[in-house]
């Protein structure tokens, strides 16, 4: 079982690295469920989901009415009773979608922090989160939209890798730095980097050299497919080879550093 988050600023390719190891471990035989926790979900898009999959998607943040169901309250109540731990057990199998052995789940934007608001909402998605972590799943690939601030520290402990995504420069490394040591505050020392969108040795040398005290597991090379890719409605594992070969070397290096049988 392997536990993956990705994490990384805006942009950087945290859909894409996870749609491109999503579907990587997936073509090994492993049964992989990836979630998308951004607010606009994108990684059925970067997984190339056809359009009737992706019509069947919403993410849980949104849905008022289960979230009233589960929890006794509506949404954007604050105040008042409500369930904090609802039922959630049946949602991953119910509100997922199933493609070429990949299920995706949208959660919609999830504050699993202590910060977030004591309402429904965010009572629904903590407890499915956590639900999620316990859940005996082959691979799981979190698609963070935020950064390890959303992550508490009871998940810790079930995240096997967390993979910071970073672009070759050296304000992204200083982002990369950021959640290193946030991470490190909350316990979780199981980082890797990914460089992403370089262009030529002296950037690879770069982030080998200058990485912020996390070992880098690989790099995908910048490639003007990956958004030809996104607008075709083409994954991009499928429609950029650069990518699929990198993404394969990193997802067999993950499985000989950390898979627990
Ligand atoms: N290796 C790459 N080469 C070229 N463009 C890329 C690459 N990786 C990502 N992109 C582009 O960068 C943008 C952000 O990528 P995305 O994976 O959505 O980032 P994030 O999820 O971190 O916000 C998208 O338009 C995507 O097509
Ligand atoms: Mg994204």
């Amino acid at each position: 079982m392997m536990k993956i988050a990705i994490t990384g600023k805006g942009g950087v390719g945290k859909t894409t690295l996870s749609a491109l190891l999503a579907q990587a471990f997936a073509d090994m035989g492993r049964q992989v469920l990836a979630v998308d926790a951004d607010p606009s979900p994108c990684l059925a898009g970067a997984l190339g989901f056809p359009d009737a999959l992706r019509k069947q998607l919403h993410p849980i943040a949104e849905m008022d009415d289960l979230i009233e169901e589960r929890t006794g309250a509506k949404p954007g109540m604050v105040g008042g009773f409500f369930t904090i731990n609802p039922r959630v057990d049946d949602i991953p199998e119910r509100f997922s979608v199933l493609h070429r052995d990949v299920r995706l789940l949208e959660m919609g934007s999830v504050d699993i922090g202590g910060s977030g608001c004591i309402c429904p909402e965010s009572a629904m998605l903590k407890t499915l989160f956590t639900h999620l972590l316990f859940r005996k799943d082959d691979v799981l690939i979190l698609d963070m939209y935020a950064g390890v601030e959303h992550l508490g520290r009871a998940t810790v402990d079930f995240v096997d890798a967390m993979l910071v995504v970073v672009e070759p420069t050296r304000r992204s490394l200083g982002t990369a730095a950021q959640i290193k040591k946030l991470a490190n505050d909350i316990g979780l020392d199981r980082l890797w980097l990914v460089g992403n969108k370089v262009r030529n040795a002296e950037e690879i040398s770069f982030l080998t050299t200058e990485t912020p005290g996390m070992p880098l597991l690989g790099t995908l090379p910048a490639d003007l497919a990956v958004q030809e890719a996104d607008r075709l409605g083409e994954s991009v594992y499928d429609y950029v080879p650069a990518l699929h070969q990198a993404a394969v070397s990193m997802a067999k290096t993950l499985v000989t550093e950390l898979d627990k049988t």
